[in-house]
């Protein structure tokens, strides 16, 4: 059952903000005719670049030899990194990511070398044939190791505050324990792929599947030793990002532009699946130990947290993404005392990098396990411990650990509403009762919340630019720096400027996101794609508004308080006008048409070396009820039913945010049952593809699954139409159908034993740990 909002606005003009309107290219994905990079036909004398990849984890290259390479059939070019004209590494903030193997190996599965040929199997074959001597040096594969010896990427952030002595001192009890998370596949339909064609005047034009075309375009350019204004990055849509395109997509723009620099001819690359698995980076495993102090009510007094992410072998954006983890450390929940460290943990593997959430999963899900873990030892529904350390505007229980205020108390009601809507204690009484006389079969449920905070944590990446043409015939051009990749970006902001011009959605045409038409933008991440974007947007449009009114008050003689937008016409007193008739007189008295936008997100900073600060404009808030049945003998489950409330604000489109939270959540448990990342003591990624690496099939989604938008909760701080950020949030409530696995494994004994259970809980450690619990309960009678 979906439950879709009235539209806000209810007025005749088709699809302003606040309607369910359709994704702009849904149609185009489910014929075919959406076309993506590798879609896009090149000239008839069109290249196709391969890379070669490594075959060990940790070494020194003491001769790599090409001449097979070289001659295999259709062969027209070999590249290695001494081939570069510019810079060599292409790390994205820190150095560290070689684009071409420089001599040593860093990981398994790093590009050494670069086949172009005339077809892309000829290219595939060709990369095989590289005859490579390697002197292997040891290497870390493993996060504990590396952590104990201090085998870092970035330096240790802390966030503290409080008397955590104290804390643990006074309270009634204290819990210490460790708990890993696994990494996670991005695995977006469209593998990573560019196209680059050479401009006459020396430049490059790069057809590529990246969230971040502004930073393909700066490596680009120094790749090839060009001025930016030469390189130009096109983007009109992804096949999925998740992530795994914000920094991951750059290295094969700059491997094709290289390759068609060098040959003056257009290049295309795809990745192979398998090689998109082992070349690129994945969401990061967490390792944590805590101490946490309680008392029996189940109040947390005081935490103690040390949050190591396993960066893989260079920094990429780990010092953000561990930042995000250490920042949803708390979740929900007031903390008043935390001591809570952040490892970049640095291990021989590829670089971890982005992933929806973008280590605030981790670090939320660490917090969840201690939830339980103080709930089992307090015997108390971990429901009751969740409600119970909620931040609240009373008693001074309202400011993070890293010194934000929570201003907009919305945890408690949404909680509450969802326990009543999802029936939550009288199906937990029901589980009780089915539990009791089903020696096999368990049944569990849990409730969880989730908080997210909603700006990039780098301050300056919180800024839009967008474009905005009106032609003669009252049609409409849009852009904008953010990019497609199924979320619906280009429909919403398309939207917000049909609100703000008051005409129908058909007169506007997004174009292809483009370096050249809005410089210097951000990644489209951290889920501020539309709030960035749409404010840009309406800017634009209201700077075409503005010239608009000024001269529809000239022209027909009234004051400018007259002029009125509105379903595609303009009144002026009482005469009216189309809004293309409107341009086009516009146009003859020479009238600009044609408007830049900007935006900055105002209120936040953090200052790090303090830890303390505002790094988020807002919060966006949701929680899940999920309800599971473990089979105790083999270890299988499934999700029977899930009831998700999401706090989206005032909601752009109700639409595509429930698509979005449907997709989160199933992607979130995804990560946390079935997908396992497994790296051989080779380095080797053994997981490598759907065959062994096991994403959610439909069949996985629950039977029932109910998606409910918070109504009436419009975001109290100024963003776009006061909606909410839905990106990545629904991502997190997946963590509930790990709690009610968990649960559903506590059933098999009493509160003294508590299930411990990494994620992802596959069916095999779902296994082991109902088989600790059976172990218990014989040593007990
Ligand atoms: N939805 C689809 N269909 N495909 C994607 O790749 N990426 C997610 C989320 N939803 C993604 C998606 C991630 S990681 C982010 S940060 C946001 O979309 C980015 O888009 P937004 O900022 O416009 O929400
Ligand atoms: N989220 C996503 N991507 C980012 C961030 C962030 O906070 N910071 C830098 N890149
Ligand atoms: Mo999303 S992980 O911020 O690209």
């Amino acid at each position: 059952m979906r439950r879709l909002p009235q539209a806000r606005n209810s007025r005749a003009t088709a699809g302003l903000a606040g309607h369910p309107l359709r994704h702009e290219s849904a149609v185009g994905h489910v014929t075919g005719q959406a076309s993506y990079v590798d879609d896009r036909r090149g000239p008839a004398d069109t290249l196709y670049a391969y890379p070669g990849l490594s075959s060990i984890a940790r070494g020194n290259i003491i001769s790599m030899d090409l001449s097979a390479v070289q001659c295999a059939p259709g062969v027209v070019d070999v590249i290695t990194s001494n081939d570069i004209p510019g810079h060599r590494d292409i790390g994205a903030v820190f150095p560290g990511d070689p684009l071409l193997a420089d001599g040593e190996v860093l990981f398994y599965g790093q590009v050494l070398f670069v086949v172009v040929a005339n077809s892309q199997l000829a290219a595939r074959r060709a990369a095989r044939l590289a005859q490579v001597e390697y002197a292997p040096i040891d290497s870390h594969l493993d996060v504990e190791e590396a952590l104990a010896e201090a085998y870092f990427v970035r330096p240790t952030h802390r966030q503290s505050r409080g008397d955590l002595d104290r804390a643990q001192a006074t309270a009634d009890k204290q819990l210490t324990g460790e708990f890993h998370s696994g990494g996670q596949e991005q695995m977006y339909l469209e593998g990573q792929a560019a196209m680059a064609v050479p401009q006459d005047d020396g430049g490059m034009l790069v057809y590529a599947s990246t969230q971040h075309p502004s930073e393909g375009q700066k490596l680009v350019a120094e790749v090839l030793n060009l001025p930016m204004s030469k390189v130009t990055v096109d983007v009109r849509r992804m096949g999925g990002a998740f992530g795994g395109k914000e920094t991951n997509a750059n290295q094969w723009s700059c491997i094709a532009a290289l390759a068609a620099h060098r040959s003056g001819r257009s290049v295309k690359l795809r990745l192979a699946r398998a090689d998109d698995f082992a070349a690129t980076g994945k969401r990061h495993p967490f390792f944590s130990r805590y101490q946490v102090a309680f008392d029996n009510d189940g109040t947390i007094k005081g935490l103690d947290l040390e949050l190591a992410g396993n960066c893989g072998m260079s920094p990429d954006l780990s010092d953000a993404i561990v930042d995000r983890a250490m920042f949803h450390a708390d979740n929900c929940y007031f903390l008043p005392a935390a001591d809570i460290r952040g490892h970049r943990v640095r291990t021989d593997t590829v670089s971890h990098t982005a992933f929806r959430g973008f280590g605030g999963p981790q670090g939320m899900l660490a917090m969840e396990n201690i939830i339980e873990q103080v709930a089992t030892a307090t015997g108390l529904d971990p429901l009751d411990v969740r409600k119970r350390n909620f931040y609240s505007a009373e008693d001074g229980r309202d400011t993070t650990h890293y010194g934000q205020k929570i201003e907009q108390h919305i945890i408690g009601p949404l909680v509450e509403r969802l326990e009543n809507t999802a029936n939550y204690r009288a199906r937990r009484q029901e589980i009780s009762a089915f539990n009791a006389q089903s020696p096999v079969l368990k049944r569990g449920l849990a409730l969880t919340p989730v908080k997210f905070g909603i700006s990039f944590t780098v301050q300056h990446l919180n800024q839009a630019g967008a474009l905005l043409h009106v032609y003669t015939d009252g049609s409409i051009q849009l852009n904008h720096g953010g990019t497609e990749m199924g979320q619906g970006l280009y429909t919403k902001v398309a939207q917000i400027v049909a609100s703000e011009l008051q005409v129908d959605m058909s007169r506007i045409t997004c174009t292809s996101t483009r370096t050249d038409k809005v410089p210097n933008t951000s990644p489209t991440a951290a889920s501020s794609g539309s709030d960035l974007n749409g404010m840009a947007a309406r800017d634009a449009a209201r700077k075409i508004k503005s010239r608009l009114t000024t001269f529809a008050a000239g022209h027909f003689g009234v004051s400018e308080s007259e002029i009125v937008f509105e379903q595609g016409e303009v009144k002026a007193g009482q005469e009216s006008i189309s809004f293309a008739d409107l341009a086009q007189l516009a146009y003859l008295q020479r009238i600009s048409l044609s408007a830049t936008g900007f935006y900055k997100t105002p209120k936040i900073h953090y200052n790090r070396d303090m830890a303390n600060g505002r790094p988020f404009f807002y919060y966006a808030y949701g929680a899940a009820v999920s309800e599971v049945v473990v089979d105790t003998l083999t270890g299988e489950y499934r999700l029977l039913q899930a009831d998700i409330c999401q706090d989206v604000g005032q909601s752009l489109n109700p639409a595509l945010d429930i698509g979005q939270i449907e997709g989160g959540f199933i992607q979130g448990m995804g990560w946390l049952t079935s997908e396992e990342l497994i790296w051989g003591e080779d380095g080797r990624l053994q997981t490598a593809g759907p065959a062994s690496y096991k994403i959610p099939a439909i069949s996985d989604t629950p039977a029932t699954l109910n998606v409910e938008l918070l109504p009436d909760s419009p975001n109290t701080e100024a963003t776009i139409f006061h909606s909410k950020a839905v990106g990545e949030p629904p991502l997190m409530l997946g963590i509930s159908v790990w709690a009610a696995i968990r649960d559903a494994i506590g059933s098999l004994a009493d509160h003294r034993a508590s299930p411990a259970l990494n994620a992802p809980a596959t069916p095999e450690r779902v296994l082991l740990a109902c088989a600790d619990m059976q172990k218990f309960m014989e040593r007990q009678t």
